[in-house]
């Protein structure tokens, strides 16, 4: 091999090169709407500004100055008794959330939504993981969040769960009622854990749905670097000493984060905090608008329209309905960043969907109708047979023969997908964007689940996570303690 070449140097040079247009994360856009004074610190000291804790700078593993009074001003922003920085995302707040508070005695409810780091939560916490099925939003064609009925009908089928979890919103901007859902959980004495990695900049805006920390939830992890203008892999947690122990809490975090966390990283949280406070109700009404009109703009034209659902959500999403204008989300996601140096956040089999945030001004989003404007409808590119096996997962309720964490340590083996019905997947595999599971270590392989894995491979998807990146086989389970 040539040890003279740094081919993910070049192409991320490469790529800055492009100066493409951008509707995904991180919120900041290229480091558009990044707090003025953390832009004016990378300008004028560069990489000297990548430190770790030294003396003089605190350190968020044992806080007890500058970080200590950082989150505390985070918490009062955001509305929690307690705050935690976190510098590995809402991942490792997925994680610390099921760490901090099961065990593998455990029993937690758990939607079909949840993104993949849940699944590696239950990997280390070891708890049991019992599926229970939403409502499936027919016109975005994917899950909703729980109502409380459906919560209620779960807690009364499951009275020994110790969590309810929750994501909202969803990647698709779907809310739930959290604060509904909240007392349904306290009046029975159960947690209410809520992956609101998308919400972080809920609190700061009237018009946005009310964020799970205000509706009340035990715990809660946001990713500052999604929505909010934090630098990528910042997140808070977000939490109730009173139903959480801090000390269990730290513990966790002292485990699963970086010895070595970036001083950057907890910088860009501070003044993101600040940035919201100070103008987040000013900023993120800018971002509505932007948002409304080119929803508008689109829906009077005879282009490509917006899916806008029918639920509570989050409006500052571009949800592209590709596929009633004849193309493919993953085809017409790529002719808009190869051909128009617009760059989305994630494409679907029948969607595209966009971010529209803090980072944009009219004229970028000018330039993505322009960009919209060039791809004249067609015939839809898919049967009614290849829709309906892209929608419905009803097995996603079915009780998993056995935990994450025993799925983990069985003994495998590897078969051919087409021989797979009725195994148990040894295997997380995820569609990616948005990492939202297909089939989870320990359930039943389907044929649903096997038509659905060759369905998005024949359409262009990505279903990643397992041994084989091809999917013709897959590894399963060969023994395990636990036959159900
Ligand atoms: C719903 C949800 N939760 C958690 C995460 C992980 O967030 P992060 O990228 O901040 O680790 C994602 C990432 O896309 C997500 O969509």
């Amino acid at each position: 091999m040539d040890q003279a070449r740094a081919p993910y140097f070049d192409a991320l040079q490469h790529y800055l090169q492009q100066k493409n247009l951008t509707f995904h994360v991180p919120g900041h856009q290229h480091g558009k709407s990044l707090p003025l004074e953390l832009a004016t610190l990378l300008r004028e000291f560069g990489a000297a500004c990548d430190i770790t804790e030294v003396l003089g700078m605190d350190d968020i593993h044992n806080p007890h100055c500058q970080v200590q009074e950082a989150q505390e001003l985070a918490a009062q922003a955001f509305g929690a008794s307690r705050t935690q920085f976190l510098v590995g995302g809402s991942t490792v707040g997925n994680q610390a959330m099921f760490l901090a508070n099961l065990g593998p005695e455990d029993l937690v409810l758990l939607p079909p939504n949840c993104h993949r780091s849940v699944y590696s939560a239950l990997l280390l916490c070891g708890a049991r993981a019992q599926p229970f099925l939403t409502d499936f939003d027919e016109v975005l064609l994917t899950f909703r969040p729980p109502t409380p009925a459906q919560v209620k009908k779960a807690l009364e089928s499951y009275p020994q769960a110790r969590a309810v979890f929750l994501t909202t919103p969803t990647y698709h901007g779907l809310c739930a009622e959290v604060e509904e859902i909240v007392a349904l959980n306290r009046s029975r004495g159960v947690l209410t854990l809520v992956d609101e990695a998308w919400g972080a900049h809920l609190a700061f805006h009237s018009e946005l749905p009310i964020s799970a920390v205000a509706a009340g939830a035990d715990m809660v992890c946001q990713s500052t670097h999604k929505l909010l203008p934090g630098l990528t892999q910042t997140a808070m947690l977000h939490y109730d000493p009173r139903s959480i122990c801090s000390q269990r809490v730290e513990q966790v975090l002292r485990s699963l984060q970086t010895s070595s966390p970036s001083s950057l990283l907890v910088a860009s949280l501070d003044c993101a905090r600040r940035m919201m406070v100070l103008r987040g109700e000013e900023l993120l009404s800018e971002v509505l608008r932007l948002a409304r009109r080119a929803r508008e703009v689109l829906s009077e034209s005879a282009g490509i329209n917006c899916l806008v659902p029918e639920t509570s959500h989050d409006p500052t999403r571009l949800i592209l309905d590709t596929l009633r204008h004849g193309y493919i989300g993953h085809s017409l996601a790529e002719s808009l960043r190869y051909r128009h140096s617009v760059q989305v956040e994630m494409s679907e089999v029948h969607q595209v969907l966009l971010l529209v945030t803090l980072g944009h001004s009219s004229q970028d989003l000018e330039w993505l109708l322009e960009a919209l404007r060039k791809f004249p409808a067609r015939e839809p590119p898919l049967n009614k047979r290849d829709l309906a096996q892209i929608c419905h997962w009803e097995h996603f309720a079915e009780v998993p023969r056995c935990t994450v964490r025993e799925a983990f340590f069985s003994e495998k083996r590897t078969v051919n997908l087409e021989n797979a019905v009725d195994q148990t997947s040894a295997e997380l595999l995820y569609c990616y964007p948005p990492g939202v599971p297909v089939v989870i270590p320990g359930q039943r392989l389907s044929q649903q689940t096997i038509d659905y894995i060759k369905a998005q491979k024949r359409l262009g998807g990505s279903i990643q996570g397992g041994a084989d990146a091809d999917l013709r086989t897959i590894r399963v389970v060969s023994q395990h303690k636990n036959d159900r």
